[in-house]
């Protein structure tokens, strides 16, 4: 979703803010602006719709100078994508500009408020109402400005702002909406992800939510909404940029898939110590894990489908109910939820709008939360604490299609199973042991099914013209065509469906017919004679079907179907961690055969914080 970037310094702002913008481009957007402040002290504002070299030949047209600026990438919510609708939005005079991620829900009664004091419009946002109501309230202090704004202001917002009545300065607050403060000496940055001024320094600050940030070129004030300073331990970012670039690979999709044994390694080992037992890992006590009475999975996207796989696992392992739900139902469904039940929230960015007001539902209402997550200092990490995030270290995942971080929150669903079946007394240590074992040689397995990309490329080539396609498979199995389903259809547009294959008899084999690509996941040595039978209505529809298939059921499969995918064995538990390999790399190849924008599909954002 949108992305913020600002920046004071001694150099040229505009070539500091456009990286900024182009680094954070992967989160989607549909427009991008920048507003920087002239050696003339009035603010210069470039605006552009749709892709970010627009903005970028506009601003070799009409160039702005000045070192003191901020910048924008505009996911439309309010308002069609547009020049006009493209942040930064100024004030009637121009004297005050604004960037803003999030949705100011209140904006209809405060402009018809700022309206009657004399402010005009121009766009359809919701946001143009901060710049007026920043220049109602300002009386010679931009701080006390925006604080004020905040009480006035409801919903979610990060906001960056400049003024040219303090050309020195640049402000930031936040909400509920990310926004991340750098520096080094005498330069400051502002913006919603830390890619985006990485380039310039590691040290940064989490703005918590109800404060402001003053930025200028002595330093950073970090200020609560009552105007007493804060004090923020900086953070010392570990990964480097390599870590957020292609690396030679064609997309950021396909190097993620490729970065899963290493992902995979790094959310296994601190939580392995070789033996079964000791885990101190989970925030969770014997007699808590015994007391329980329920665990809820809430999340959204891939992050879901990661939940749906752990509530098999945890089932299973550990005897206790679980439920996997999809965070923007939960919130409003008026959840049975208190003491004695585990929430987990499951989150690649830590900032889904959806999942983090469910988690306070649940928060809310009592009971014990807990959050996987791949980003240090994102807001559902820091609403449960730390100690009760459990990270996944898959890295920074930058295509918007989600690929590690669902490896590595199953991979953690699966290390949760374990160890609530042995603290529950359900699991015996031999199992346990047998399972970390396994778990333990999984980098090496999921490196040999990544052989599978050159059969998957020749495979899609011929299927790319494919307009529907089916996924089926049993148990885990299911669990796992759901997220093959979604990886095709946000890649490749391909209209795709997932369904448990016992259920497909029951309204969807109507929609099978000659040459229709049926995709069956096998890997469930339990299930296998069951699928069996389903395979064998689904081919004698005419279908196409494709097996996912674990070496040693090969023989079996290969009669009922017309195309095998091999995968190395491991336990059916684990076994998703293995099969996802394929799927994930099918969407992508026919994302590629089709010509698609892999990294960046249409209408998609990489982190959707609105609900
Ligand atoms: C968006 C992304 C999905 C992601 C979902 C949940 O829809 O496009 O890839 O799975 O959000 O995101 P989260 O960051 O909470 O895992």
């Amino acid at each position: 979703m949108c992305g913020i970037v600002g920046y004071i310094g001694n150099q040229e702002s505009s070539p500091i803010l456009m990286e900024g913008l182009e680094r954070l481009s992967y989160r989607g957007y549909d427009s991008a602006g920048v507003a920087v402040i002239g050696s003339d002290g009035k603010i210069n504002v470039r605006k552009a719709k749709g892709r970010l070299e627009n903005l970028e030949n506009l601003l070799k047209e009409k160039t702005v100078y000045g070192t003191v600026g901020i910048g924008h990438t505009r996911w439309a919510t309010h308002g069609e994508p547009s020049d006009l609708n493209a942040h930064p939005h100024t004030d009637v005079k121009g004297d005050i500009a604004v960037v803003h991620n999030g949705i100011i829900e209140n904006h209809v009664s405060l402009r018809k408020q700022l309206e009657m004091n004399g402010a005009q419009f121009v766009s359809q946002t919701d946001t143009e109402v901060v710049a007026h109501l920043l220049n109602q309230l300002y009386e010679g202090d931009m701080k006390a400005a925006l604080l004020k704004a905040m009480t006035m202001l409801e919903g979610s917002y990060a906001l960056g702002v400049i003024c040219t009545r303090e050309p020195d300065v640049v402000y930031c607050a936040r909400n509920d909406s990310p926004l991340v403060i750098g520096f080094k000496d005498g330069e400051g940055f502002i913006a919603s992800d830390i890619p985006a001024l990485l380039s310039h320094t590691r040290d940064v600050i989490f703005l918590k939510d109800k404060e402001i940030g003053v930025l200028d070129r002595s330093g950073v004030k970090v200020f609560d909404i009552y105007g007493n300073e804060q004090h923020h331990e900086p953070y010392h970012v570990e990964w480097d940029l390599s870590s957020a670039e292609k690396g030679g690979y064609a997309h950021y999709m396909l190097k993620e898939i490729h970065e899963q044994p290493e992902a995979i390694k790094k959310t296994f080992e601190p939580r392995y110590s070789g033996t079964p037992g000791d885990y101190s890992w989970l925030p969770l006590t014997v007699e808590e894990v015994k007391n329980l009475r329920k665990i809820s999975i809430v999340a959204c996207g891939t992050a879901y489908h990661a939940g749906v796989a752990g509530r098999y696992a945890i089932e299973k392992l550990a005897r206790i109910p679980v439920e996997a739900a999809i965070a923007s139902e939960y919130r409003y469904r008026d959840p049975i939820i208190g003491e004695n039940e585990l929430f987990i929230a499951v989150s690649q960015s830590g900032e889904t709008a959806d999942t983090l007001a469910a988690l306070r539902e649940a928060k809310r209402r009592g009971a014990k939360v807990m959050a996987v997550c791949n980003v240090v200092g994102s807001t559902i990490a820091r609403e449960v604490g730390d100690e009760n995030t459990l990270y996944t270290y898959a890295g920074p995942e930058i295509a918007v299609a989600s690929t590690k971080a669902y490896t590595t929150q199953v991979e953690l669903m699966m290390l949760i199973a374990v160890a609530l079946g042995q603290m529950k007394g359900e699991l015996a240590s031999e199992k346990a042991q047998e399972l970390l074992d396994q778990m333990h040689q999984m980098p090496a397995l999921v490196e040999k099914a990544l052989g599978t990309e050159e059969q998957l490329q020749k495979f899609t080539s011929i299927a790319s013209h494919k307009k529907h396609v089916f996924f089926v498979g049993r148990g885990l199995d299911y669990a796992l065509s759901l997220e093959a389903a979604l990886k095709l259809k946000e890649v490749s547009y391909i209209f795709s469906e997932a369904y448990a294959a016992g259920e497909l008899k029951h309204g969807p084999i109507a929609l099978l017919q000659e040459g229709r690509l049926v995709v069956a996941t096998i890997t469930q040595t339990a299930l296998l004679d069951k699928t069996l039978s389903n395979l064998r209505e689904i081919k004698a529809r005419g279908a196409w079907v494709v097996a996912v298939c674990r070496e040693s059921l090969k023989e079996k499969v290969t009669p009922e179907a017309d195309e095998l995918i091999l995968i190395p064995d491991t336990d059916d538990l684990l076994m998703p961690l293995l099969a996802v390999i394929p799927l994930q790399m099918f969407a992508y190849c026919m994302a590629v055969a089709r010509g698609c924008d892999v990294d960046k599909p249409r209408n998609l954002a990489k982190s959707v914080t609105v609900e």
